[in-house]
C-alpha cells in the first residue's frame, strides 16, 4: 500500500503561496481494503519529523480529500508533513515526509519599492552585485515587479515562470513570489530584475485598450527581499532601496496585446538612476496564482510560401504561448514575426485580433542569438516570418504556456471527429487558463470574462485540477466586490469597468459550489461565503419591490442563434429579464446550500427561502395557466425543465422536440442554453436528440467546426463559414473556450461519471452511460480527489454490450446499466442502482434494444409524439 498525491491546497509542495489553515489530501493506492478506518497526519519544522508541532493522533474524521488544520503557522518557515493510514485490510502505510514552506506573512518588509526615471521606452533591468563572506544555508528571494517582471543570478533565469507577478486586481493586492536561491547564492554574483508592461502598466481591458492607456500608474517599480540564512544561525536581509542599480535593456516594447520590440543596435546597457517610489501601494501578498510555464513544445508542421510571396509556418494546432527561434542576421536587419489563427484564401489574416498587433520585432546586432519574448503571449497556429534570411522551420519552436492544472481527464470514444471535438476543448482550456481564465487568448481581449469562466468550469474540472486555479479567480472576484457594494463586473479583473449581467456575475455562486462539488473542500466556500453573499444580496437590492433586476441590461443568451428584431445580433432571442429572474433564484439557492454546508442556519432559511420565493414569482410571471412557457425559445423551455418551472413538464418537454423539429433538430442556444442543452435532454430521458445535436456535421453544431479543420473551440457557431472565410471580424475568436462545456456533458452522461452533491469530492459517483451506435465505444477516466474513476462501454455487436467500470480505495460508484434486461439488472440492482464498492468491474450482456438504432445521430422518437 502507498500513500501518494499529497497536497497543500491542492499544490504539491508549494513554496511561498497563501496558506491560511492548511488543506491536506491524499490518495491511497495499491491497498488490500476498501476504505480508510482512520489515519494520522503529522506536521514537523525538521525533515526527520521527530519533533512535532501538530499531531491529529489516529481519527476516523480525517478526510482524505481534503481534511483541513487548525494549527498557527509562522512567516518564512519550511514545515514537512506526513499522513499514515490504516485501511479495513489492517494495513498501515505512511507517506513520504512532503512539506510546504510560508512566505513572510504579516513580516514587515525591508525592501521597499524602487523605481527608475524613465517610464517609457526601453526596459529597466535593477540589479545589485553580492559577495558572500560566510557558508550559507538557505536563500530566498520575495520579490514582485510591476507591470511584469523576470529576475535572473548571473544572467540565468530564476525559476522557470512566465508573466509573474500574474494578473490580479492589482487596486486591492499585489502578488510576489518566493524563490530558493540557495544555490546562486552560494556563488554569488550579479542579481538583477527585468521589468515589462504586462496588464499592470500596459494597454489592457477594454477602456484602457483605446486611449492606449495603462490602468495602473505609469511607472516600472519593483521590490525584493533577498533573506540569506547562514550555517552559523544568522540572517541576512537584503532589500531593494536607493543604493540599487539601473540600466535599460535593449527591449524597447512589451505588451500583452501588441507583442515585443527589441533592438539590438542599441547599447548593450544604458545606466540609469534608482529612486524611492513615492506612490502607496496595495498590500503586497504571498501568491495565490499557479505557475504559469512552458508546458508543452511544438514543433511547425509546415512551412509555406503564399502566392503574395510570405513566408507562413504552420504549427498544426491554435495554441497560446509564446516561441522561440535561432536567429543569426547581418547588423540593422529587422526581423518581424506575426501571429495569427487562421488563412484566408492562403495567405496570412490576423484581422480578427482588431487592434492586437501580435507580433514580435527584432532588430539584430549581427551576431547569433535565440529569441523568445518575456511580458507576451500570443494565441496562434500561423507565424508569418519576414526578415530571416533562411528560414529553417526546425529554429522554430512553438512554446504552449498556462498555468500548471495537472491533467485529471481522459476521455475517448469511437468517433474521430468527436475525439478531435475533446481534444479542441481540451485545447481551449489550455489557451485560456493563463493565470485567469479568459474569453480568448488572440485579440485585444484576453479578459476573465465571468460568464464564459462560469459556463466552462465543469469541464474544466473533469479536464484538470482547476481547484487553486480557480481559487485565485474567486478571490479576485470577491476583491471586486469590495468596491462595487457586491456588483460583480463582467470581467475579473475587471480594469475598472464596473458593467454586470446575470449569468456573468453569477459566477460568484456557480464556480464555488462547482468546485466544492467536483473536491470536496469546504474551505473554498468559507473563502467565497461573504462574495456570495454579497452579490445575492446585491441583486436583492436592485430588485426591490419592482423586480428591477430583470429590467436592467443583460447579456442573456449570449450568441443564441434566435435573436430576432432590431438591435445587436450578438443578443439571443430568449428574454434577458426571464434569465436573470433565474439565474437569481439559482445563485440565491446555491448561496442557501453553502450556508448549510458551513453551518449557518439562518442564512441558510433565508436563501432557501429568497430562491423559493423568486422561482414562485418566475413561475407566475412567465407561464401561462396551461403551463406553456411566455419565452417561446430552446433555450427558456431547457431552463423550464432544469428548473422544474412549469405544471406540464411533459408538454414542455414536447413543446421543445417540436422546436427541434421545425429547426432540422439544429440548435439555436447560445451561452446559457448551450452548457444546458445536451445535460437536460438526457436528464429528460430525450438522448435520442442529444446525440443528433452532438452528432450534426452541418453549421450549427460542434462537429461542423471540427468538419471545417478547428483545432479549437469557436467563440460562434459559424466563427469560419463553409466556404473557409472568416464570417465576421468585429468579435470572432478562434479559440473561446464556453462551448468547449459540452466535454462535460461527454464526460457526466456519455461516459456517465457525474458527482453528486452529497458526496462532494468523488466519494461516491453515479455511473450511468449512455450508448450510441455512432460512437460504438467510449472509455473514460477521471483522477478525482478521491481517487480514479473509470468507465468504458464498448459495443460488441447490435445486442450485445461490454462495460468495465473501476471505483479507487475509498470510493463508491451507484451504477446504472443501459439498455440492459430486466432479468439481468434484477440480479444485480440493490434499490434503483448496481452498487459497486472499490475494484475493477466487466459486464457483457445482451441487450434489450436493437444497438444499432441507439443514438446513432437520428431522431425518430418525434414522430411518435403527437402535439
Ligand atoms: C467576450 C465574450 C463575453 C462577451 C460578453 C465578448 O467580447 O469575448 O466571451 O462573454 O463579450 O459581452
Amino acid at each position: 500500500m502507498r500513500i501518494v498525491q499529497c497536497k497543500m491546497n491542492h499544490l504539491k509542495n508549494p513554496l511561498g503561496f497563501q496558506v491560511g489553515k492548511p488543506v491536506f489530501s491524499y490518495l491511497v493506492q495499491d491497498s488490500k481494503g476498501s476504505a480508510q478506518t482512520e489515519a494520522r497526519i503529522k506536521i514537523s519544522r525538521c525533515e526527520d519529523m521527530k519533533e512535532t508541532c501538530f499531531d491529529t493522533g489516529f481519527a476516523e474524521d480525517i478526510d482524505s480529500v481534503a481534511y483541513e488544520a487548525n494549527v498557527e503557522l509562522y512567516p518564512r518557515q519550511r514545515y514537512y508533513w506526513t499522513v499514515t493510514v490504516r485501511t479495513d485490510a489492517g494495513e498501515e502505510a505512511t507517506s513520504d515526509v512532503n512539506w510546504f514552506e510560508t512566505g513572510k506573512m504579516y513580516e514587515a518588509w525591508k525592501g521597499k519599492w524602487i523605481t527608475c526615471e524613465d517610464y517609457f521606452g526601453q526596459h529597466p533591468v535593477f540589479w545589485k552585485h553580492f559577495t558572500v563572506e560566510k557558508a550559507i544555508r538557505r536563500a530566498r528571494l520575495y520579490v514582485c515587479g510591476l507591470g511584469l517582471y523576470e529576475a535572473f543570478f548571473n544572467g540565468k533565469k530564476i525559476g522557470d515562470e512566465f508573466l509573474t507577478p500574474y494578473c490580479n486586481d492589482y487596486e486591492k493586492w499585489l502578488q510576489y513570489q518566493t524563490f530558493d536561491v540557495t544555490e546562486q547564492m552560494k556563488a554569488g554574483g550579479i542579481l538583477e530584475i527585468l521589468l515589462g508592461n504586462g496588464w499592470y502598466k500596459g494597454r489592457f481591458g477594454f477602456i484602457n485598450r483605446v486611449n492606449n492607456k495603462s490602468f495602473c500608474i505609469n511607472t516600472w517599480k519593483v521590490i525584493a527581499e533577498l533573506i540569506i540564512t547562514y550555517e552559523d544561525g544568522c540572517e541576512e536581509i537584503v532589500g531593494t532601496d536607493e543604493a540599487w542599480n539601473v540600466y535599460y535593456s535593449r527591449i524597447k516594447c512589451s505588451s500583452i496585446y501588441d507583442g515585443e520590440i527589441w533592438d539590438f543596435t542599441l547599447p548593450m546597457r544604458k545606466e540609469g538612476s534608482v529612486k524611492l517610489c513615492e506612490e502607496t501601494l496595495p498590500p503586497l501578498m504571498e501568491r495565490l496564482s499557479v505557475p504559469v510555464r512552458i508546458q508543452e513544445e511544438l514543433k511547425p508542421k509546415e512551412m509555406m510560401k503564399t502566392a503574395s510571396g510570405d513566408i507562413i509556418l504552420d504549427i498544426g494546432q491554435n495554441i497560446a504561448g509564446i516561441f522561440r527561434v535561432k536567429v543569426h542576421e547581418p547588423k540593422g536587419r529587422k526581423i518581424r514575426l506575426q501571429f495569427g489563427e487562421i488563412l484566408q484564401n492562403g495567405e496570412f489574416y490576423r484581422d480578427n485580433l482588431r487592434s492586437a498587433k501580435a507580433e514580435f520585432e527584432f532588430t539584430s546586432d549581427g551576431k547569433a542569438h535565440i529569441l523568445q519574448p518575456h511580458f507576451t503571449y500570443y494565441g496562434y497556429r500561423y507565424v508569418k516570418v519576414e526578415g530571416i534570411s533562411q528560414v529553417e522551420p526546425q529554429n522554430f519552436t512553438a512554446c504552449v504556456l498556462y498555468s500548471d492544472i495537472p491533467k485529471t481527464g481522459t476521455l475517448q470514444t469511437g468517433n474521430r471527429l468527436v475525439n478531435r471535438l475533446i481534444k479542441n476543448a481540451e485545447w481551449g482550456q489550455k489557451g485560456n487558463f493563463i493565470d485567469v481564465p479568459t474569453d480568448c487568448p488572440q485579440r485585444d481581449e484576453r479578459m476573465g470574462w465571468t460568464g464564459d469562466a462560469q459556463v466552462f468550469s465543469k469541464t474544466a474540472c473533469f479536464l484538470r485540477d482547476s481547484f487553486a486555479f480557480y481559487k485565485k479567480y474567486l478571490f479576485d472576484i470577491w476583491q471586486e466586490q469590495q468596491k462595487t457594494e457586491g456588483l460583480v463586473p463582467n470581467v475579473i479583473p475587471s480594469w475598472g469597468d464596473r458593467e454586470t449581467s446575470s449569468a456573468w456575475g453569477d459566477a460568484a455562486c456557480i464556480i464555488p459550489w462547482n468546485l466544492y462539488l467536483f473536491y470536496g473542500d469546504k474551505s473554498i466556500l468559507r473563502q467565497q461565503y461573504s462574495s456570495m453573499k454579497a452579490w445575492v444580496d446585491y441583486i436583492e437590492r436592485c430588485d426591490g419591490d419592482k423586480k428591477l433586476w430583470r429590467k436592467k441590461f443583460h447579456l442573456g443568451d449570449w450568441l443564441a442563434l434566435d435573436h430576432h428584431g432590431e438591435g445587436d445580433e450578438a443578443m439571443g432571442g430568449t428574454d434577458t429579464g426571464f434569465i436573470a429572474s433565474v439565474y437569481y433564484a439559482n445563485s440565491a439557492n446555491i448561496l442557501s446550500k453553502a450556508a448549510e454546508t458551513l453551518g449557518y442556519r439562518d442564512d441558510a432559511k433565508y436563501y432557501k427561502k429568497l430562491s423559493e420565493h423568486l422561482f414562485l414569482e418566475i413561475k407566475s410571471d412567465y407561464y401561462t395557466d396551461d403551463g406553456n412557457c411566455k419565452c417561446d425559445t430552446q433555450t427558456a423551455l431547457l431552463l423550464t425543465l432544469h428548473y422544474g418551472l412549469s405544471k406540464e413538464h411533459e408538454k414542455i418537454k414536447k413543446r421543445l422536440l417540436e422546436k427541434f423539429k421545425v429547426n432540422q433538430y439544429k440548435l439555436q442556444t447560445g451561452f446559457v442554453g448551450t452548457p444546458l442543452l445536451c445535460n437536460q435532454l438526457c436528464e429528460e430521458k430525450m438522448e435520442e436528440l442529444a446525440f443528433a445535436l452532438l452528432l450534426n456535421e452541418e453549421y450549427p453544431g460542434w462537429l461542423y467546426e471540427v468538419k471545417m479543420g478547428a483545432t479549437t473551440i469557436w467563440e460562434r457557431w459559424n466563427s469560419v463559414l463553409p466556404d473557409g472565410t472568416i464570417s465576421s471580424t468585429g468579435m470572432n475568436s478562434l479559440n473561446h473556450y464556453a462551448y468547449g462545456s459540452i466535454v462535460e456533458w461527454i464526460y457526466q452522461y456519455v461516459a456517465g461519471i457525474r458527482p453528486v452533491e452529497k458526496c462532494p469530492g468523488f466519494r461516491m459517483v453515479r455511473i450511468e452511460p449512455i450508448v450510441s451506435w455512432e460512437l460504438q465505444s467510449v472509455k473514460a477516466e477521471c483522477k478525482t480527489p478521491a481517487g480514479t474513476y473509470r468507465s468504458s462501454w464498448e459495443i460488441l455487436d447490435e445486442y450485445h454490450l461490454r462495460l468495465s467500470f473501476f471505483v479507487p480505495f475509498g470510493g463508491m460508484a451507484e451504477v446504472v446499466l443501459p439498455s440492459v434486461q430486466e432479468e439481468i439488472w434484477k440480479e444485480k440492482k440493490e434499490g434503483e442502482h448496481w452498487k459497486l464498492l472499490p475494484g475493477d468491474y466487466t459486464i457483457e450482456y445482451r441487450t434489450r434494444d436493437n444497438l444499432r438504432m441507439l443514438n446513432c445521430g437520428i431522431v425518430t422518437q418525434s414522430e411518435a409524439i403527437e402535439y
